[in-house]
């Protein structure tokens, strides 16, 4: 049995930890480029390797997915997520899969997309009021905010209030941002510890399970029939049981759309207005296609029409992909090439480095949306660009975060124009989704 070869600056004890803890980005880029397709991260807490190979990757995600549970990252998850979509496994998710497909099917969305739209234009009203020409914008916070809203009044058409949404904002925040300290600190006490950030991250639990369990509520008291995601949850029953969710699943639930809806759709957004920001020629371009129409609200039809916005996004995904690593636990001894890798090994896939590898694509850490055009897209490798994933566990809110990323970006860059601050300098933190250490502040310009 061979396992595959390790950076030799592993040390004793702790392997190779304190170097990933210190670094988690710059440590997987080095096992890449110094190692290629496949590395062992030495841990005296697990076995660990890290798959930079897109063929490996297809194995792992699609075509031997039986033997891959997700990997022990998503257990902090659990702490807000219980058992839904995202956590779940076997066949509690196969059936929470089946009953939240609908939801997401396209002419769904065609429909969803309208409320987008209407969701965006409240935005851009709150703006005008909210700013002055030339003012400094706090692009993350907005955009948080904004995907926040869209998930609520689309999927669970809930209204929550202004100081709701932000109330939840931060909560979610922080529970990530402890959630994600966890995840690469292996030297984190427990839970249960009354440790400052223990404590501050429990009581973002709690808050966020109050406002989640109070549209929960609503729902469950009220005698009208809506059409969305909550309502199907609310209504559905169980084929064996024919019993319905009780409030604690429609809670997981729920929070799972919440967080795996919000989080990582708003970062993207945030990075690409950094990106355009950052690149004035291909922003020129985006406008001119703006230009090209004159809706003030288009459809999901109109919005596919929009083959730059497309390419804008597509490329913003590369380089900042919000899913930044994917992780799962092999059930049994497996292969992947030349290798064995032992029962229950822990499988890091660094969507990040892979999709900025030079071995598989010129210019890597370039923003050149054009990668994307008609003529060129066929030639990228499957798995060397997977933003959503892939195989059974592609992410359901893909086409849903596309338009919502495409609705949002036509609307806002119709009405105003966004201008990055002087010497700005993005630097990324790689906590549960990808993120910016600091907000990313642009200066807003009404047209
Ligand atoms: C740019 C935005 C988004 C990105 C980059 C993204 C990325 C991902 C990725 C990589 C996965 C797979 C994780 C794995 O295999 O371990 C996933 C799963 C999931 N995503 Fe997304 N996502 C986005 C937006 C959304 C939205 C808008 C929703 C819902 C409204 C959503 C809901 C989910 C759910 C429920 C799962 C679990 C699916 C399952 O396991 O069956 N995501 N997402």
């Amino acid at each position: 049995m061979s396992k595959p070869p390790g950076l030799p600056s592993a040390k004793p004890i702790f392997g190779h930890i304190l170097e990933f803890r210190k670094g988690p980005m710059e440590f997987m880029k080095k096992c890449h480029s110094e190692l290629g397709d496949i590395t062992w991260l030495q841990s005296p807490f697990r076995d660990i390797t890290l798959v930079f190979k897109p063929d490996y990757i297809k194995y792992i995600l699609q075509e031997n997915n039986k033997n891959f549970r997700k990997s022990f990252g998503y257990d902090e998850l659990k702490v807000l997520l219980g058992h839904g979509l995202l956590t779940s496994e076997g066949e509690t998710w196969r059936k929470q899969r089946r009953l939240a497909q609908p939801a997401f099917h396209k002419e769904r969305i065609a429909y969803l997309v309208n409320i987008m739209g209407d969701v965006v234009l409240d935005t851009v009203k709150q703006w005008k009021e909210q700013y002055k020409d030339g003012d400094e914008v706090n692009i993350t916070f907005e955009t948080n905010k904004l995907a926040l809203e869209i998930v609520s009044r689309t999927l669970f058409q809930s209204d929550i209030s202004a100081a709701g949404i932000d109330e939840l904002n931060h909560a979610l925040g922080v529970v990530i941002e402890v959630g994600a300290k966890r995840i690469r600190d292996p030297f984190q006490p427990p839970r249960w510890v009354p440790t400052q950030s223990n404590r501050s991250s429990a009581k973002a639990v709690k808050k966020v399970h109050e406002i989640v369990s109070a549209i929960i509520e609503k729902r469950l008291k009220s005698n009208e029939r809506f059409d969305d995601l909550l309502d199907m949850f609310v209504h559905t029953i169980d084929e064996e049981t024919g019993e319905k969710m009780t409030k604690e699943d429609l809670m997981d639930e729920v929070l799972t759309i919440f967080i795996a809806g919000h989080e990582t759709t708003a970062n993207a957004l945030a990075f690409t207005w950094y990106l355009l920001g950052a690149y004035p020629a291909e922003k020129e371009k985006l406008l001119i296609e703006i230009s090209t129409l004159n809706a003030e609200k288009p459809s999901m039809h109109q919005l596919r029409e929009l083959k730059f916005h497309r390419m804008v996004i597509d490329e913003s995904l590369r380089l900042y992909p919000p899913a930044w690593i994917i992780g799962r636990q092999g059930l049994k001894e497996d292969k992947l090439g030349e290798y064995t890798l032992p029962a229950l090994c822990t499988y890091g896939i660094p969507v990040y480095v892979i999709q900025r590898s030079k071995t598989y694509w010129k210019d890597p850490d370039d923003f050149i949306p054009e990668r994307f055009n008609e003529e060129n897209i066929g030639s990228i490798p499957k798995f060397a660009y997977f933003p959503f994933g892939g195989g059974p566990r592609l992410c359901i809110g893909q086409m849903f975060a596309i338009y919502e990323m495409q609705i949002a970006m036509y609307v806002l860059w119709k009405h105003f124009d966004f201008s990055l601050k002087e010497n700005f300098h993005l630097e990324i933190e790689p906590l549960i989704t990808l993120r910016t250490k600091k907000p990313i502040m642009m200066k807003i310009h009404f047209k």
